[in-house]
């Protein structure tokens, strides 16, 4: 019989601690319906004594939600306490979660006090959190760097005093997985009242361990994980929810379970990403732009005579619609034929090495071949059919002004013009486009990077756009950001079949 792990979503308090990443009450409650339908177990949603904002959106998540238990950060400290307990008022299901630092750094340098100071100070705020509410969570900060017979201590005088959960945060990121995952087992080896209380991992990402040493601390003993969507949180980030959901998945020997809906994981990434404007990286497990994208000869082919030949996770079961199979300068002839057969084109094989000729020949020249390039490579249309160009862009935008934005598009040899306005230049200059075409397309991803730091370099922006099902991608790099994002828009529209 499987057991369950109980996921903790952190992503509106340890996530939304990231600088620029904010969000208001509207869009917290946003995130958290989303969490609720992706199956969270619990949310934090916030710190309420932080800030009244803080304080007001815990208070309204904990009206919008049902299933979730709603939890709320305090220090270890009777105000925090009795703020937070005040901001849950609403909750169906409430958890406090206080804590303290235990290791050495955290005791001199930090709190300036004594081993025995900090667990009175611990027993105190969970018996006073247990006056509040039933559910309370213990975080023993920094203990990945605390001596583990001390934390055992800790962590047992926690429980005494009525803890239901203890945190054990690695908050550096700095353990080993397998040091992390021996402290787990040495606490539930080593804490008399262990079997009391829940062991809960908290991981941060600065060495790139997080995931290893969350999922060594859950085949140690651990059954509550705390994550976020994308792996957002301070520093190089927290635990991604996605990854950890989908090791649980997918290694069916560690007879766990996870309540996670993996179907929704993708939407959910998009969603956090976007109202925190906070791209995903393209090469992120399981959430980024290339995590199902093949690009080299060898793996199309593989993937292309199966799937499972390069792909260990069926790219729908997290609500990816399909795998993309990127035409560049490194395919082979499995995946230039593929696409031609799915553009309705058959050739012979003689026929094919020559247009495999002519599309390296061009692939050299251009990242990336699309269906367009390749109507033209096998003959099925002219060069001067192809095409849907920017000839022209004009906007007027600024602090007063109504954003209006001309685009002059050659289409099949005919450049055509439009203008419209919108709530920014680039949304402007979308619109205008779309009056252009007679297709109806939404914008799925819009990224805008820039490729070093100074105002004058060049912009990269990746775009992905949905027509009848079908998702398209979009590039173009320029130094003016909304002419790269008109175009990468229409390089988008012009793969559209
Ligand atoms: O990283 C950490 O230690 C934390 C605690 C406040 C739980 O975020
Ligand atoms: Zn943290």
């Amino acid at each position: 019989m499987e057991e369950k792990v109980t996921i903790f979503d952190t992503t509106l308090r340890d996530g939304e601690q990231v600088p620029g990443c904010q969000l208001n009450t509207v869009e917290k409650i946003e995130v958290a319906k989303a969490l609720e339908e992706l199956g969270v177990d619990v949310i934090e949603a916030g710190f309420p004594v932080s800030s009244p904002g803080d304080f007001n959106s815990v208070v309204e998540i904990s009206k919008a939600i049902t299933n979730p238990v709603i939890c709320a950060l305090t220090r270890a400290v009777k105000k925090d306490i009795e703020v937070a307990a005040d901001a849950l008022q609403y909750a169906k299901r409430k958890r406090i979660h206080t804590g303290i630092g235990t290791s050495p750094f955290h005791i001199q340098y930090k709190i300036r006090t004594t081993p025995e100071e900090i667990i009175n100070r611990a027993i105190d705020a969970v018996k006073y959190a247990r006056k509040f509410v039933d559910d309370v969570e213990f975080y023993a900060e920094d203990a990945g760097r605390t001596d583990n017979e001390y934390l055992a201590k800790v962590i047992e005088a926690v429980i005494k005093a009525g803890a239901t959960v203890v945190n054990i945060p690695d908050t550096t990121g700095y353990c080993l997985p397998e040091e992390y995952g021996n402290k787990i087992r040495f606490l539930k080896e080593n804490v008399r009242n262990i079997d009391k209380a829940v062991i809960s991992t908290h991981c941060h990402n600065d060495l790139g361990m997080a995931t290893a040493n969350t999922m060594m601390g859950v085949i140690n003993g651990a059954r509550q994980v705390e994550v976020t969507i994308n792996g957002i949180g301070e520093r190089a980030g927290n635990t991604s929810l996605e990854e950890v959901a989908m090791i649980i998945k997918s290694h069916h020997n560690l007879n766990l379970k996870t309540d996670i809906n993996s179907k929704l994981i993708f939407s959910t990434s998009r969603l956090v990403s976007t109202l925190m404007s906070m791209p995903v990286q393209a090469n992120k497990a399981i959430v980024g732009r290339n995590a199902f994208a093949h690009s080299s000869g060898i793996h199309q082919d593989g993937v292309l005579k199966k799937r499972e030949n390069y792909e260990i996770i069926d790219p729908q079961e997290v609500g990816i619609k399909e795998s993309a199979i990127i035409l560049t300068a490194r395919s082979g002839r499995a995946a230039l034929n593929h696409r031609l057969e799915a553009l309705g084109f058959k050739f012979g094989k003689e026929e094919l090495d020559e247009i495999y000729h002519r599309f390296l020949l061009l692939a050299d020249k251009k990242k990336e071949i699309n269906d367009e390039d390749l109507k033209i490579l096998s003959g099925q249309v002219s060069s001067g059919e192809k095409s849907m160009k920017l000839e022209m862009l004009q906007v007027t935008c600024g602090k007063t002004a109504i954003p209006v934005a001309t685009v002059g598009i050659r289409i099949n040899g005919e450049v055509h013009t439009s203008t419209a306005t919108g709530n920014g230049p680039i949304d402007a200059a979308f619109t205008a486009v779309r009056h252009l075409i007679s297709k109806t397309v939404h914008l799925e991803e819009f990224l805008i990077q820039a490729i070093t730091k100074g105002s004058d370099d060049i912009g990269k922006v990746h775009i992905q756009i949905e027509h009848e099902g079908k998702i398209y991608y979009g590039f173009s790099a320029n130094t003016d950001i909304i002419t790269a994002s008109v175009e990468a828009f229409i390089d988008a529209i012009s793969k559209i079949k």
